[in-house]
């Protein structure tokens, strides 16, 4: 068997909001590893911390204590100029409440992360034309965000995550906002993603969106509750997995 590669290690990892006189706890102590390639899914049940976790991977908020480390690289010691082009560079991050920008048109807030990367303009445009053209955007370009439907808003969120072709995309229930046909399109898209060796960290609440993954983790109390590993998603094995995946599931609650 070939050995993994680790991506993101995380340890010690501890996350308290204090907007009370009581902090809340929301990560606990979390030791993990997240292996490179892996189509990664994190469940659990709603307020669980699966949001906070991933803000955490991807240095989009600041840990409580801990260590979050990508190879020798440790997101708490790197400076502000190195977790700007850290968050810039090297994650796509598709969020869970899409947070387009509302006076900005569909190819302008793809263009506006794309630009980020200091290429040319012009081909910056180019890439984002073809990419919402790939998730069936195509005419919607010049449309505003309240222009166009929640299932369409979350296409313009993908195109955003995958502007500046990362190694790791995280995505925050990519797949809530869609009906079931346009969510099985995403996941397509995500797979294929994946399928190129990048790395994929998706929190869904979705059994079916989980089984695309090859490994689960579950999330309880701020630590983990359950780990699963899944072989590659092939759809011939589609009812043997969701299977697989709802007795796992069963056991912790969920
Ligand atoms: N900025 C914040 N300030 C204070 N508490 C917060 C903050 N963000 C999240 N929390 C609390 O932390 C806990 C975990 O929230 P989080 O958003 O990570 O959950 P989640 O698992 O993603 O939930 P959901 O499935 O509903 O999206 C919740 O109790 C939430 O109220
Ligand atoms: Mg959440």
């Amino acid at each position: 068997m070939i050995e993994k590669k680790i991506c993101i290690e995380t340890k010690n990892l501890c996350k308290t909001y204090y907007n009370s006189k009581q902090g809340v706890h929301v990560i606990k102590n979390l030791d993990m590893e997240i292996y490179e390639g892996d189509f990664t899914i994190i469940m659990g049940v709603s307020g669980s911390g699966k949001t906070t976790l991933l803000y955490l991977l991807s240095a989009l908020d600041e840990m409580t204590s801990g260590e979050v480390n990508y190879g020798e690289r440790s997101i708490s010691e790197m400076k502000p100029n190195e977790l700007v082009d850290f968050r810039r560079n090297e994650i796509g991050y598709i969020f869970q409440g899409i947070n387009l920008v509302p006076y900005l048109s569909v190819l302008e807030n793809v263009a506006v992360i794309g630009k980020l990367k200091n290429r040319k303009n012009s081909d910056v445009v180019e890439n984002c034309k073809k990419l919402l053209c790939e998730l069936g955007l195509e005419d919607e370009l010049f449309r505003l965000p309240s222009e166009i439907s929640g299932g369409q808003q979350q296409r313009v969120a993908v195109a955003r995550a995958l502007i500046n072709d990362c190694d790791i995309l995280f995505a925050d229930e990519p797949t809530g906002a869609l009906n079931t046909s346009q969510g099985g399109n995403l996941l397509d898209i995500l797979s294929n993603i994946n399928d190129k060796n990048k790395s994929i960290v998706m929190v869904t609440h979705d059994l079916k969106a989980a089984c695309r993954g090859n490994r689960i983790i579950y999330l309880k109390d701020g630590k983990i509750h359950g780990d699963l590993s899944l072989g590659e998603f092939r759809i011939e094995d589609l009812e043997d997995r969701e299977q697989t995946v709802y007795n796992f599931l069963r056991k912790r609650g969920w």
